[in-house]
Formats: C-alpha cells, sequence, structure tokens
C-alpha cells in the first residue's frame, strides 16, 4: 500500500517514524511537505521521499492522510482537486468534520476520521477512529492496519465523539508529561539530583501505567493500596483533594473537547 501524507509535521513524523520501526518500506511513503528545512528533515531522518506540493505521486497512492494543522486543511484538500481516483483519504486534523472535508473534495466520500497521537512514534500510540457507513470493511481494515503498526485503535459511533478522543488521548501525552514535570520538579526541590529526580518521575510513572494496564483492578483499588491511614500518600492526596486537582483535570480535558468542536466550526467554514 502506498501512501502520501499531506503535512510532514509532528504528528506525521511520528506515524511515518513508527511505521518504518513496524517495517513498512520508506519507498511505499512519500510527504508533501511545503517547509523546505521540514522536507529536508523527513528526507534525512526518514529517508521518505519528500515534494513541496501535491504531483503525479497522489494519483499513485492508495491512500492520502491529512497530517496539516486544523486551520491548513481547506487550503490542502482543494489543492488535491479533482482527486486523481478513489484514494482512501484519512485526516488526522482535530475537529475538522467530515462533510467539510468532503465539500474540499468534491464530493469525495471514502474518508476517515482518525486523531492518533505522538506515542505512536514509540509504537505506544492510541488512535480513535470514526468512518461513516459509506466506507466499506476492505477501507476500515486499512485504517486499522495503518494506524494499528503504530499503537492500539478504538473505533468510535459518532463523529462528535472524535472531540472527546482529541481531549483525552490526542492531546493527552501533554497532560501526563505535564504531571511527570511536576514530579520532577518536586523531586528537585526535595533536594534530590536532577538525574535521579527525572528516573524517579519517569519509572514511577512508567510502573504504575503498567499496573494499571495489567487490569487486575481498577485504578481507585491499585490508588487505596498505597494509601496507608495516616501515611505519607494519605497525605499527599489530602492535598491534592484540598487544590481540587481531579476536578481541575476534568474541566481541563472538557475545555479541549470544546476547543476541538469549536475548531470545526471555525475551521469547517469557507469564509
Ligand atoms: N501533534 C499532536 O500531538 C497531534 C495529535 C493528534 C492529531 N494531530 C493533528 O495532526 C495535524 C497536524 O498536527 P502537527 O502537530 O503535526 O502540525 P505541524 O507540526 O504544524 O505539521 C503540519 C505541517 O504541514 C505543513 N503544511 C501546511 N500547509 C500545507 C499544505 N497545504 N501542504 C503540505 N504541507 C502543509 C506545515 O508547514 P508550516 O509549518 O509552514 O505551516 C507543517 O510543517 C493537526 O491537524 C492536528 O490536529 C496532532
Amino acid at each position: 500500500m502506498n501512501i502520501i501524507f499531506i503535512g510532514g509535521g509532528n504528528m506525521a513524523s511520528a506515524m511515518i517514524g513508527g511505521l518504518l520501526k513496524q517495517g513498512w518500506k520508506a519507498g511505499a511513503i512519500r510527504v508533501v511537505e511545503v517547509a523546505a528545512p521540514a522536507r529536508e528533515r523527513l528526507e534525512r531522518e526518514l529517508k521518505v521521499k519528500t515534494a513541496a506540493a501535491p504531483g503525479a505521486d497522489v494519483a499513485k497512492a492508495d491512500c492520502i492522510v491529512l497530517a496539516v494543522k486544523p486551520q491548513q486543511v481547506r487550503e490542502a484538500a482543494q489543492a488535491l482537486k479533482p482527486l486523481p481516483g478513489a484514494q482512501l483519504v484519512i485526516s488526522i486534523a482535530a475537529g475538522i468534520r467530515l462533510k467539510d472535508l468532503a465539500r474540499w473534495l468534491d464530493g469525495h466520500q471514502r474518508i476517515v476520521r482518525v486523531m492518533p497521537n505522538t506515542p505512536a512514534l514509540a509504537l505506544a500510540g492510541i488512535s480513535g477512529l470514526y468512518a461513516p457507513r459509506a466506507v466499506g470493511a476492505a477501507d476500515r481494515a486499512a485504517v486499522e492496519k495503518i494506524l494499528g503498526a503504530v499503537g492500539a485503535v478504538v473505533w468510535v459511533e459518532r463523529e462528535e465523539d472524535l472531540d472527546a478522543v482529541t481531549a483525552v488521548s490526542g492531546s493527552g501525552p501533554a497532560y501526563v508529561f505535564y504531571f511527570i514535570e511536576a514530579l520532577e520538579q518536586a523531586a528537585r526541590e526535595l533536594g534530590l539530583s536532577a538525574e535521579a529526580a527525572r528516573r524517579l518521575a519517569l519509572e514511577t510513572f512508567a510502573g504504575a501505567v503498567k499496573l494499571a494496564v495489567q487490569g487486575a483492578e481498577p485504578p481507585s483499588r491499585l490508588r487505596e493500596r498505597v494509601t496507608s491511614r495516616g501515611g505519607t500518600t494519605e497525605r499527599a492526596l489530602k492535598s491534592l483533594e484540598e487544590g481540587r486537582v481531579k476536578e481541575a483535570i476534568v474541566h481541563a480535558v472538557r475545555a479541549a473537547a470544546e476547543r476541538a468542536r469549536a475548531m470545526g466550526d471555525e475551521f469547517g467554514n469557507d469564509q
């Protein structure tokens, strides 16, 4: 399967890096990228062929991945018109809706929306997938194969569910890094070396996630097990509750979902 990425930034690079690690041939991947430094980086680091504008390569591709920023999708999609074939189009743009993509692509119907995340680069991504009924089983399987090569996949039933996926797992790695940064800062303020602080923060996170992923007990039960009455963890959790940290996280994720919806309105119109 030949894939052409339109936009070769952070997310496209993470996906391509993951696909190559999984044994995909660099020759089967092309990238259209407007920025010359980004093209050079892609050719140097990922050894994929790039171009400044869509050309004959689009016709040869089985699948087109729209991987530009939401505000750039309209222009990038319109530059593909008329699509030279009935290629499968995958959009990873946050918020941008199928009806707008289809309009920009002259009524093209073989479009699937996907919300991946950057751990794809470490083959540990998770993507939310949505396809309308018009998209057949073979296309759904192709999307699963591409995104499944770089992590887990979850189909959602309604297109608007992708706004929630965007807020939870698309943006989610940033929340996790934020928490790790805070733990590291605390470790340093308590007198540990920078090296020890990073190691302790990262390994604690990785270990706790590993335990939780095993799924023998829900995260709340695992938390209770660490929390002895009158002990250190109890004191810390009390402080987190007083700071309304859980509420702040829920509020933050809701705000992200709302932003995804608003981006769909803002960048989906033709003004
Ligand atoms: N980053 C994430 O964690 C993440 C996660 C899930 C989904 N996404 C989605 O992935 C998409 C890309 O995000 P990103 O973070 O990878 O953005 P990015 O790093 O800005 O990458 C987009 C790249 O496409 C280039 N570009 C703009 N217009 C183009 C066109 N018409 N043809 C070809 N290339 C063009 C941009 O160049 P210029 O910089 O010169 O404009 C930029 O290099 C977004 O829609 C976002 O919602 C991102």
